[in-house]
């Protein structure tokens, strides 16, 4: 009677070991914030017949004539252009922040958006900046390739 017991609460043990194993699922939080941002614009934003917002395209309408198409910034942008892929700044600023910035503005030459953006689209555009200062793997590179 105990024997079967424990050699199953051996392969339930087993089990538990395998579910920890790492996923490489990293970018879920990203992926999450966008599919929330579609599925609310239902009803609040339409805008066209394919409804999807697209944070590139919110950024290079509103923000790449300053920040640069890879928001690097732009050849001709004003003094004190920010550039949003620098890690070491943008990791100080929280989403709030990213959303409050483009709301609010910085003057004198980082312009307020006020509420142009529906609340989904300023969620997707928070998340495609905070994107761009994301560490990125050189492409192609292998797994324990260290630099
Ligand atoms: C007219 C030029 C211009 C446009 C357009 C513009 N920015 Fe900026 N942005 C700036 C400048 C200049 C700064 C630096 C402000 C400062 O730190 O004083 C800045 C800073 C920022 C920062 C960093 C803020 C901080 O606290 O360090 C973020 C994030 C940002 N911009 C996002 C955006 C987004 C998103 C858009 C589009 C919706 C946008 N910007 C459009 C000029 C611009």
């Amino acid at each position: 009677m105990l024997r079967p017991r424990s050699g199953r609460s051996r392969l339930l043990a087993a089990h538990g070991r395998r579910r920890h194993a790492p996923s490489p699922i990293g970018g879920l939080p990203i992926l999450a914030a966008f599919a929330l941002a579609v599925g609310l614009t239902g009803c609040k934003e339409p805008t066209g017949p394919e409804r999807e917002i697209s944070g590139a395209r919110l950024f290079s309408q509103n923000c790449a004539r300053c920040h640069g198409a890879d928001g690097k910034g732009a050849a001709d942008a004003p003094a004190g252009t920010r550039d949003l892929t620098d890690p070491g700044h943008m990791s100080m600023l929280t989403d709030q922040q990213i959303k409050r910035v483009i709301q609010m503005g910085k003057p004198p030459n980082m312009p307020a958006f006020g509420r142009q953006f529906a609340e989904p689209s300023i969620k997707v555009l928070v998340a495609f900046v905070r994107d761009l200062s994301a560490p990125r793997p050189p492409a192609g590179a292998a797994e324990g390739d260290a630099p």
